[in-house]
């Protein structure tokens, strides 16, 4: 989500003529857009902010902002604790980011504008924003949540659920297609209530447009909440041919005596049960979640039923995190915190446990032949510099169950290290790694199929 929003900061200072710059002491403007999930990320904002004092002070003219939640959780306390700060503004307050900057150039002030609104104000791109090199980006259908579950900031920082208009979703993806995109990820913190509210279309009606979306061939969406997951959502995984095979359905806790008191809304059992539909439905199907260890009030035998949990499921990846208190979030006030050492080992044991399934999946897959989204050069090419014509380019794209392959093309010499970017190949997988895959093209010639009937597509 904040990697969007950065790219809707980024479009609305174009308006202002200002351009990206990788070399951060260079910069006339610094902005820190910023993330409260946590209290680890949080931590990060202010050692982040403390280092700029001292080029603040080399360039008094320089500008520095911070946006998203922690600006919009602490608002002018920010001010307060970094005096070089210029600007604070807070998750509903990008498209007014441009006067804000205008106003402390003309008038020299400090400013801060964290006023929340219900209704999503959209901001007119048309002339620019779109130009992009990358062949997979996310697009938000919705913000904020209500459904306060006890652990999370989201609802006090994002706030109330509001989804934005089908048709300037669709249009947004029509034209990130045209500049070479490829595979979109939709996302909202619990994208099976799109709609809901406002009376749009539901989610799988949304998904079954975005699908028929001429030149795009992926989409991607995050998060579910298991609570709301339809037979409707679980059937378009059949139905249509560009959802990849992949869900990510957090369940935060195996043991439905913390459920409960984490306002989850499901019980262990309702999450078994969605888990063998999905599977049922789409047999291939990736599924990955997130786990809290320690929450508070959290005993040895909670935590051994979220270890069961994991055991029974066998995900195929899991992001796991210590509890930590958030300001406004109901559980920051509960009784039974558990000690940070506590914490630590119950999260490596998760790991460590979560690390054999992933490891365990991946090593199934050798020998097999997955269609990969061709996303650029490998990090390790990168790392190399770019292939000559002598040289087999290492690639790397994603399996529609969104495992990580990094692979050569066979045909590279001859073919002089043809542009595969944008692209859907068949990969032979020659080798599993914990985190990723290794492989090469299949046959003499990369298999690519493209859109519906064409042979390749190349972005
Ligand atoms: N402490 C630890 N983890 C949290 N998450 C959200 N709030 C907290 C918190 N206070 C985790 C949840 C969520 C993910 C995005 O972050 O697992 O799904
Ligand atoms: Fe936070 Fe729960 Fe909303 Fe997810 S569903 S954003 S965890 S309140």
């Amino acid at each position: 989500m904040n990697v969007y929003d950065s790219e809707q900061i980024a479009k609305g200072l174009e308006f202002l003529q200002y351009e990206m710059t990788p070399f951060l002491e260079k910069a006339d403007l610094i902005i820190v857009n910023t993330c409260a999930i946590r209290e680890k990320a949080e931590q990060k904002v202010f050692s982040f902010l403390g280092r700029l004092a001292g080029l603040k002070k080399k360039r008094p003219d320089l500008i520095i902002g911070v946006g998203g939640c922690v600006a919009q959780q602490e608002g002018a306390k920010i001010l307060e604790r970094v005096p070089h700060l210029d600007l604070v503004f807070g998750t509903h307050a990008i498209n007014r980011l441009p006067n804000a900057i205008q106003a402390i150039l003309t008038k020299k002030c400090r400013i801060v504008d964290t006023q929340m609104s219900d209704q999503i104000k959209e901001m007119d791109f048309s002339a620019n924003g779109y130009d992009t090199k990358e062949v997979s980006r996310f697009v938000t259908i919705m913000q904020g949540c209500d459904n306060y579950c006890t652990y999370c900031v989201v609802p006090y920082v994002r706030g109330r659920e509001t989804s934005r208009d089908p048709e300037k979703i669709i249009s947004e993806i029509r034209r990130l297609v045209q500049s070479g995109v490829r595979e979109v990820t939709l996302l909202g913190q619990n994208v099976n209530s799109y709609g809901m509210k406002e009376g749009l279309l539901t989610f799988p009606e949304l998904l079954r447009h975005i699908n028929d979306i001429d030149g795009l061939l992926r989409i991607r969406f995050t998060t579910s909440h298991p609570k709301d997951l339809s037979q409707d959502l679980i059937h378009s995984f059949k139905d249509l041919d560009k959802l990849c095979h992949h869900i990510h359905l957090p369940i935060q806790s195996g043991s439905n005596r913390i459920l409960k008191r984490m306002n989850r809304k499901y019980t262990r059992e309702i999450y078994l049960e969605k888990v063998d539909k999905l599977r049922n439905t789409c047999s291939d199907i990736a599924i990955t979640s997130d786990i809290i260890v320690g929450f508070p009030g959290e005993k040895r035998t909670d935590f051994q039923e979220t270890l069961d949990l994991i055991r029974t499921v066998e995900f195929d990846g899991l992001f796991a995190f210590k509890y930590s208190d958030r300001p406004n979030a109901s559980a920051a006030r509960f009784s039974d915190k558990i000690p940070e050492d506590e914490k630590k080992k119950r999260l490596q044991q998760v790991l460590d446990l979560q690390e054999q399934f992933t490891t365990r999946k991946n090593k199934t897959l050798t020998g097999s032949t997955q269609s990969v989204l061709v996303e650029g050069f490998s990090k390790k090419q990168n790392q190399i510099n770019k292939p000559n014509s002598s040289q087999n380019a290492q690639w790397t794209g994603r399996t529609s169950t969104n495992k990580i392959v990094n692979f050569y093309n066979s045909d590279d010499l001859k073919a002089g290290n043809e542009n595969m970017m944008g692209r859907l190949v068949n990969i032979k997988i020659l080798q599993a790694f914990s985190h990723s895959l290794w492989g090469k093209t299949n046959g003499k010639e990369p298999g690519c199929f493209g859109l519906r009937g064409e042979k390749s597509y190349v972005a």
